[in-house]
């Protein structure tokens, strides 16, 4: 495996060559590192699949360098499916509203959801659903790469599955390295979480945005872009969160909806999670008790991890952006600290707070 600087010449155009004979590239994006093969090569995209132990029935996302790019992965209006999103065959108000998304927030960390065009990426990519999520990355070295290379990039985030998310390059080596060819070092990525995964839906006989997935871009700023039409629709898991019934709450808060993504973004660590310090019941018995922590193991070392600084202004839009830019990478060090438990401070419930406190819960529970 070869870590080459994207800023040195001729790095973008050798990563793209490996991606064009079918090859992976860690690949810098604004939110995290992504594992990026040519979305059209059935081959090279379960490589994808195999290095991450990602099962397949977990669709890639499909990255563009342009939204006329991004469209041309959307089905025509020929192709568009009866019924999707809305009654008939509702193309024109759907792409009119995915233009509007587009225009707002892309490049940018905006995944939209739409029905994919028969043959225009590998059926591997979209696990057969029929829908395709795309997105213009902000980052300029993965717009570059997918120019490149000449092909729409199917990219998960690098990291094995149900782990921390990689914001640096090394983190991508730490993850994966032996099973992707190059990764492109663009340096840390400067949003830290991942996009907002959004599809499209309709309540009261009118079109909705539906967000699937929590991310870079807040609810409140979907909700500006588009007047309000925005409903959640996050996918909560089954499994317990490690807090429940154990004096710690679980506190979720998304509504509950069918579907997978249990566990993920997880520390090694046990982890824990409370409003406040001052909230710990029982101090590090309790907690000890609530990560499942064996009798008679020395449960006094806790790590403390504060997903957003304590104090006043922890609310303020410029102080959640840092956090969420250093949210996986600090608590991936923390993780690897040796600690027996790790207690973690949730977010504000605003802004990217909400997305911060998603990957909190989902990394607390247990596996
Ligand atoms: O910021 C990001 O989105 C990063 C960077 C690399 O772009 N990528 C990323 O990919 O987070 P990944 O594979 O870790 O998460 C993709 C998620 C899927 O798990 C699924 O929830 C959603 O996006 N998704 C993708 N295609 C979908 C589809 N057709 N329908 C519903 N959800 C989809
Ligand atoms: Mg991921």
């Amino acid at each position: 495996m070869e870590v080459l600087n994207a800023s040195e010449s001729g790095a973008v155009e050798r990563a793209a060559g490996v991606l064009r004979v079918g090859g992976l590239v860690g690949m810098p994006t604004e939110t995290v590192y992504g594992l990026a093969a040519d979305a059209m090569n059935g081959e090279a995209v379960a490589r994808v699949f195999e290095a991450k132990g990602r099962p397949s029935f977990d669709p890639l996302i499909v990255h563009a360098a342009s939204a006329g790019q991004a469209w041309g992965v959307v089905a025509s209006e020929a192709g568009w499916p009866m019924g999707w999103a809305a009654d008939g065959r509702a193309y024109e108000a759907v792409m009119g509203w995915a233009e509007r998304l587009a225009g707002a927030f892309w490049p940018g960390p905006l995944t939209l959801v739409l029905p994919v065009r028969e043959g225009a990426v590998s059926g591997l990519v979209t696990a057969g659903l029929g829908t395709v999520g795309l997105r213009v990355p902000g980052h300029p070295v993965a717009r570059g790469l997918i120019e490149a290379a000449g092909v729409p990039l199917a990219a998960p985030s690098a990291n094995r599955f149900g782990g921390i998310s990689p914001t640096q390059a090394p983190h991508v080596v730490d993850e994966l390295g032996g099973r992707v060819g190059v990764v492109l070092d663009g340096g840390a990525c400067e949003r830290g979480l991942e996009s907002t995964v959004v599809g499209f839906g309709s309540a009261d006989g009118g079109l909705v945005v539906e967000v699937l997935r929590l991310g870079s871009v807040s609810v409140e700023r979907l909700e500006e872009a588009i007047a309000g039409r925005v409903r959640l629709r996050v996918h909560r898991g089954t499994s317990r969160p490690a807090g429940s019934g154990a004096g710690v709450e679980s506190g979720a808060e998304a509504p509950p909806a069918p579907g997978m993504l249990d566990r993920h973004y997880a520390p090694r660590t046990p982890m824990v999670l409370v409003d406040r310090m001052a909230e710990v019941p029982g101090g590090v018995d309790r907690l000890a008790a609530v990560c499942g922590l064996e009798d008679g193991k020395d449960a006094g070392r806790w790590g403390v991890f504060f997903s957003v600084p304590a104090g006043d202004g922890r609310e303020d839009e410029t102080v959640m952006l840092s956090a969420a830019a250093g949210f996986f990478e600090r608590l991936r060090d923390l993780d690897e600290r040796g600690y027996d438990g790790i207690v973690a401070v949730r977010a504000p419930a605003v802004g990217l707070g909400r997305a911060i406190n998603d990957r909190l819960e989902r990394g607390a529970l247990k596996a």
